[in-house]
C-alpha cells in the first residue's frame, strides 16, 4: 500500500514538472516571435497598429560596438589581429571592420582628427567606447519604440540614416551612448556594396532625418521600403554625442 502511494505522489511530481516546462517552453516561443520577421512592414508590424498606441520593443539583436581612439592605427592593427577582421571601409576619421556578414562589427573614430583640440584632461576621457549598437526587427518597430519611449520623456540625441542602416541614438543616464537601428538592405551583399562604392567616401557618417515625420509616414501607411533606402547622400550630418559634444 506505501508502496502505491509512494508511486503516486512520484507521478504527481512528475506531471507538475512537465507542466512547468510546457509553460517555459510556451513563454519562449510567444517571446521569440516578437522580431523574427526582417526590415519593413511585418506581421508585427501590424499588431502594434492593430492597438493604435505606441509598443515598447526589444530589439532583435546586438550588433556592433564603437570605440573613440588617439591610437587609430594601433587600434585596427589590434582588432585585425585579434579578431581576424577585415576592414571593410577606412579614412583618416573613420574605419569600419568586420569578421563576418555583419557589415561592421567595430568601428573606430579617429579623435587626433575629429576632435584634435580638445583639452587636455578631456582628452583621455574620451577614449574609450562611444556606443554600442542593436538591430531592430522593422522600421516599424523601431519608429513605434521611439514613440513608446518618447510618452516616458526618453528621446534620441541623434536620428540619422547612415544609408545601410536607419539609426536612432540614445544615452542612459550616465551618459553611455546606444544606437538603436534598422538594416537599410535586406541582404549583407547590399550593405557591404554600398561600403565600397563611391556614396560612402561622399558621406561615411548620414543624413539626418525627422523622426516624427517618418512615423506619421509609417503610420499613414507609408511602406518602409519608400524610407528605408536612401535616396540622397547629403547633407552629411554632424556627428552628435559625446564625441564632439554636439547634440
Ligand atoms: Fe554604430
Amino acid at each position: 500500500m506505501a508502496r502505491l502511494v509512494r508511486a503516486r505522489l512520484a507521478l504527481r511530481r512528475l506531471a507538475a514538472g512537465v507542466e512547468r516546462l510546457a509553460a517555459r517552453v510556451t513563454i519562449r516561443s510567444a517571446v521569440g516571435k516578437l522580431p523574427t520577421e526582417g526590415a519593413g512592414f511585418g506581421p508585427a508590424d501590424w499588431n502594434i497598429r492593430k492597438e493604435g498606441s505606441p509598443m515598447r520593443v526589444p530589439p532583435q539583436k546586438f550588433v556592433h560596438i564603437v570605440y573613440r581612439t588617439r591610437r587609430f592605427a594601433e587600434m585596427l592593427a589590434w582588432y585585425e589581429t585579434v579578431f581576424d577582421a577585415k576592414v571593410q571601409y577606412q579614412d583618416p576619421a573613420l574605419a569600419f571592420l568586420t569578421y563576418d556578414d555583419e557589415h561592421h562589427r567595430f568601428a573606430f573614430a579617429n579623435l587626433a582628427v575629429i576632435n584634435p583640440d580638445a583639452p587636455e584632461p578631456a582628452k583621455r576621457g574620451l577614449v574609450g567606447v562611444d556606443h554600442v549598437a542593436y538591430t531592430y526587427g522593422s522600421l516599424n518597430q523601431l519608429l513605434e519604440n521611439y514613440a513608446w519611449l518618447k510618452e516616458r520623456g526618453i528621446k534620441p540625441y541623434w536620428c540619422v540614416h547612415h544609408g545601410i542602416t536607419v539609426s536612432m541614438y540614445y544615452a542612459d543616464p550616465d551618459g553611455n551612448q546606444m544606437e538603436f537601428q534598422v538594416d537599410s538592405f535586406a541582404t549583407a551583399e547590399g550593405a557591404n556594396a554600398m561600403m565600397h562604392s563611391p556614396r560612402w567616401p561622399a558621406n561615411p557618417i548620414g543624413v539626418e532625418y525627422d523622426p516624427e515625420d517618418w512615423l506619421a509616414r509609417l503610420r499613414a501607411g507609408t511602406p518602409a521600403s519608400a524610407l528605408l533606402e536612401r535616396k540622397v547622400d547629403l547633407p552629411v550630418s554632424p556627428i552628435r554625442g559625446a564625441m564632439t559634444g554636439a547634440a
